[in-house]
């Protein structure tokens, strides 16, 4: 393994917990590419709506993928997710789609399907992939290995700030509830649940903010490529 050969860095966590700013500032660094793991099941999700799809029904989710028609392109900040060929940014935003991605994040069998999808994010010079399953299912080959969390309260506080900047109305109580059931479906499921992977290095950022996250991280990669 040499300095320059391409590698991966996985970032894992809860709903919240950073993993996604994070990702976009180690990306940036090391300038490698990003995978949004998660917009890719929240885009599955609108699709999935848009076609009056049972999300509870695996074998009605994997049909909306026989005609998938997705896209990331540049943007200011994070890549623009499309959906066939409109932007689709604002509507994948909205909590309610991210409660409805992980209904439809639910199924082995939409799992399976997803995975070559992800793994084709990987070319040279290296990838930064954040989600749930990263490091434990989609890459287990990963270099680098990042499993971020945060306390349920901080989390809920971050998404609050998120959403109003955005635009968006929110309230912390009902952010809070949201979060929590959304961590009891994605850390309960059979297939891919939410846990750290055994090598991976495990960090609380309810203390930090993103730019000491981002140090740690960093500090880590170059130390140890
Ligand atoms: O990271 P996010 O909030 O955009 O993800 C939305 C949902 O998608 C999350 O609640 C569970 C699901 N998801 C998943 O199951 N596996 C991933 N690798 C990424 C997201």
């Amino acid at each position: 393994m040499t300095n320059d050969e391409a590698f991966v860095v996985t970032i894992d966590g809860p709903s919240g917990s950073g993993k996604g700013s994070l990702a976009l500032q180690v990306a940036r660094e090391l300038d490698f590419h990003l995978l949004d793991s998660g917009a890719i099941y929240r885009l599955l999700a609108l699709k999935s709506i848009r076609q009056n799809a049972d999300l509870d029904q695996e074998n009605e989710v994997i049909a909306v993928l026989d005609d998938f028609d997705i896209d990331f392109e540049p943007g200011d900040e994070l890549p623009v997710p499309f959906l066939d060929g409109q932007d689709v940014s604002a509507e994948l935003r909205q909590e309610t789609m991210g409660e409805a991605a992980s209904r439809v994040a639910r199924h082995a069998g939409v799992r399976r399907c997803l995975l070559d999808l992800q793994r084709s994010f990987f070319q040279p010079p290296g990838l930064v992939a954040d989600g749930r399953d990263m490091g434990t299912v989609v890459f287990p080959e990963a270099r680098f290995k990042f499993f971020l969390n945060a306390s349920i309260e901080i989390r809920a506080q971050r998404r609050y700030k998120q959403l109003i900047n955005m635009g968006l109305s929110a309230s912390i109580p009902q952010l809070q509830a949201d979060i929590a059931e959304r961590d009891e479906r994605d850390q309960s499921r059979s297939t891919s649940p939410l846990r750290p992977a055994e090598d991976a290095l495990v960090v609380d950022s309810s203390l930090l903010d993103l730019t000491q996250v981002t140090e740690l991280v960093l500090s880590h990669i170059r130390e140890n490529r």
